[in-house]
């Protein structure tokens, strides 16, 4: 299968995108970055990318903090990846990751006197946490404060170390607390639980990122189950007696959390309300329920 970037203003293979070593981002973080999800339907054989506007709105507000004056509207993003996606022909899942960043080849700290670019590739991914269920661990490394948390890729280095922490603990994921010591998130998803039949979940004032996922399932909830969303400060030990727990993210959709710091949360298996919205979110990213139809962009 053809790989391709779109890097430079051009569509080229993926393996002739190259970066000087000098290059302003890799040494400081000076990126915002994205992560965008293809799903591939069968019946329909079709690929469908889901809210991609919303991902590069976000973009667009990382690069206002970032002192990036992209030079694409969010809706030439959105054209120049269905066409980049489009080209190599995909009939799978996916992920399309954008990058936004300081491309000038000068060292020093700093955001202005710095030129920047924009690049975006896209490669085959499946299921993120390869699992049915995660088995979590609170980790020692916390969210940095920054509120709310626009997706540089600077801040992920203690989601790095959280994550690398929780695998050599034997886990599948780290929950993050945030710098206050509430729960916030996992390394590379958003955190919710079932408490009394409603969902509770972080929110912005506990350093999140603000997950497109977290929306949708806030949404999707709301609209089919009828549940409602508390966002409020979670304590570390809500988590232990919590009746469900799952992560949601664009890589990890939704994934059930069957256990943290060695405790079954619930039964310790996939709850009930987690499985019904697991059900409705796979539907809805997979352009099968037509009341969703403009989160979902074909690519054929
Ligand atoms: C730290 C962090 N939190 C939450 C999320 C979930 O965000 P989204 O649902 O927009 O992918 C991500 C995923 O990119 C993330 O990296």
């Amino acid at each position: 299968m053809p790989l391709y970037a779109f890097f430079q203003n051009q569509f080229l293979p993926l393996s002739e995108a190259k970066l000087g070593v000098m290059t302003n981002f890799l040494h400081y973080g000076t990126a915002v970055f994205e992560g965008i999800r293809g799903n591939w339907n069968s019946e329909q054989k079709q690929l469908y990318l889901f809210r991609m506007k919303e991902h590069y709105e976000r973009m667009h507000a990382g690069c206002q903090v970032l002192k990036i004056d992209l030079s694409y509207t969010v809706e030439e993003l959105c054209r120049v990846s269905v066409e980049l996606v489009g080209k190599c022909e995909f009939q799978e899942d996916l992920y399309v990751r954008p990058v936004a960043y300081k491309s000038s080849e000068a060292l020093g700290v700093r955001l202005h006197g710095l030129d920047h670019d924009f690049l975006v590739f896209a490669f085959p991914w499946g299921p993120y946490l390869d699992i049915d269920k995660a088995r979590c661990g609170v980790s020692s490394w916390r969210c940095p404060r920054e509120i709310p948390r626009a997706k540089l890729t600077g801040l992920y280095i203690n989601n790095a170390l959280a994550k690398t922490e929780a695998i050599e603990n034997g886990f599948d994921e780290a929950i993050m607390l945030s710098a206050d010591g509430y729960v916030a998130e996992g390394s590379g998803e958003n955190l919710f639980l079932v408490e009394d039949g409603k969902l509770v979940t972080p929110g912005s004032y506990d350093g999140i990122l603000m997950g497109i996922t977290r929306n949708t399932v806030i949404k999707l909830a709301e609209n089919e189950l009828g549940i409602k969303t508390i966002e409020r400060h979670i304590e570390r030990v809500e988590l232990y007696d919590a009746e469900e727990c799952f992560l949601t993210g664009t890589a990890a959709n939704i994934t059930p959390v069957a256990e943290i710091d060695r405790r079954k949360i619930g039964s310790g298996e996939i709850g009930e309300i987690t499985q019904k919205l697991q059900k409705i979110y796979s539907d809805v990213i997979r352009g099968n329920n037509p009341k969703y139809a403009d989160w979902c962009t074909p690519v054929y």
